[in-house]
Parts: structure tokens; sequence; C-alpha cells
């Protein structure tokens, strides 16, 4: 039998076999399902700020960069310079978000990126139906993709149908129109761990630090955060304190 997860309460058996773990996350009651896929849980930031990356990628905690047209718009940048950039700072996976309204174009567009910026680049379509044409086939030539702007279980199985490398809900803009974003990661999770499906959930979207742990609990393998959420996790106010007593009793 599957090893029980770490945490949650066992409730009862279902059709005698599995049991059921209650977790209280978030106010809900969650049932993941047990697994033993061993999840490497990574962080990558979500910015187009080069400079916020600099600053912080040298901790070694970061493994990726995602991107998408309104932060680059935000960072006042050509993107191509951006990219460049970004790239040349060691990153090693890179999300670049590219238009167009068929697949057509989307795989055009995706193969671009690829030749520019080779292995590094993430292409980063649209969860549409002309989105997910375009994932089935780069994914089949080989090119990575991260599906985005992802808000239902449904659209998440058609990404892990298209082979998508990742699939990217967006917790921060399902909780402002009043839908449960963490709710959502833990069903993707659950669905894609049962049916063995190889697609990462990426939670994007993440707007504080409580959110990262929630969805890591839930079984995000990444979340994409911004610089300042990046910075927040690292911080505590009893940190603070305790530190500043134990330099004042160190120099007594
Ligand atoms: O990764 C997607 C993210 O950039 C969207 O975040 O805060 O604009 O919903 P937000």
């Amino acid at each position: 039998m599957d090893s029980p997860p770490q945490r949650g309460i066992l409730a009862y058996f279902v059709d005698n076999h599995s049991p059921l773990y209650i977790y209280p996350m978030n106010g809900y009651l969650i049932t993941p399902t047990p697994n033993t896929q061993t999840n490497v849980m990574k962080l990558f930031l979500d910015t187009a700020e080069v400079k916020d990356i600099e600053d912080r990628i040298h901790t070694g905690l970061i493994s990726g960069i995602t991107t998408n047209p309104t932060l680059i718009k935000k960072s006042g940048r050509d993107p191509w310079k951006v990219y460049t950039d970004i790239i040349e700072l060691g990153v090693e996976d890179l999300s670049i978000e590219v238009m167009g309204e068929s697949s057509s174009d989307l795989i055009s567009n995706g193969m671009n990126v690829n030749q520019n910026y080779g292995n590094v680049a993430t292409v980063k379509l649209p969860c549409t139906i002309e989105g997910l044409k375009a994932c089935k086939h780069l994914t089949n030539i080989g090119i990575r993709v991260n599906m985005t702007l992802v808000f239902s279980v449904s659209q998440a199985l058609l990404c892990g149908l298209a082979g998508a490398t990742y699939v990217s809900p967006f917790i921060g803009r399902m909780d402002d129109n009043s839908l449960d974003g963490i709710k959502l990661i833990n069903d993707i999770s659950n669905i894609y761990a049962s049916n063995q499906v190889n697609t990462q959930v990426l939670a994007a979207s993440v707007r504080d630090v409580q959110s990262v742990g929630v969805a890591f609990g839930v079984g995000a393998d990444i979340c994409t955060i911004p610089p300042k959420v990046f910075d927040n996790m690292a911080n505590h106010a009893l940190t603070d304190v305790g530190l500043e007593q134990f330099n004042r009793d160190f120099l007594a």
C-alpha cells in the first residue's frame, strides 16, 4: 500500500483499499490522493525586471523565470532585449509568452523563440483550442510548453493530453473572482497523479507568502512568485527579534 502523506487525518476507507485523508487547509477540507510520485519543489520568479532577477538568482533558490506581455510592458523595454538579458544571468528555464490568433501563428512564433533562445526557452501559450493544438505540435518536436491562463480542471486535463510541460492555474485571479484557486491546484494535482500525467502544476498569479506554502501543500510542483513575495518568504519578525538578542548576547 502507498505510504500515507505526512499530514492529514485518516477519515475512512473508500472501497476497502484506499484511505482518505482530510486536510484542513485554507478553510477548506481537501482530500489529496496519496501517491508515491516524488515531487521536486521548485520556485520560479514571475517578473520581467532584469535587476530584480539579478539581485536574487545568486541565492541558488530560483529554478526559472516566467514572463507575460503585461510584465514586459511594465518593464518598458524591448522584449527580446529583456529575454536576452535574463538568459545572460544564467537562468535555465525562461517562459516566453507568444501571441497569435491561430495554432499555426502560435507554432511559428514558438519555433522562433526556440530558434533564438534554444532549450532555455519555454514557450508560453494560452489555454485555448488553438493554443492546445500548438502545444501538441511543439511538444511533439521537443519544445517545452507552459500552458497559461488556466482556470478549470477541464482546461488542465486538455493541457495534460496535449503534453504540456507546465500547466499554469492563476490562483490569485481566481480568488479575485470568488473562485477557489487552491482547490483547483489540489484537484489538478490529484487527477494528474492518479492518471500518471507528467505535466507539472505551476501555481501562477501567486501574490502572498501564505499561498506559496498552501499551493505546495496541495500538490503544486512549482510556484512562480513576484520578487517581493520571494523576499517576504525569508522574513519573519520573530527571526529579527531573536537575532537582535543573539547579537547582543554574543557581544556581551
Ligand atoms: O504568472 C502569471 C502572473 O504574472 C499573473 O499574475 O497577479 O497579474 O494575476 P497577476
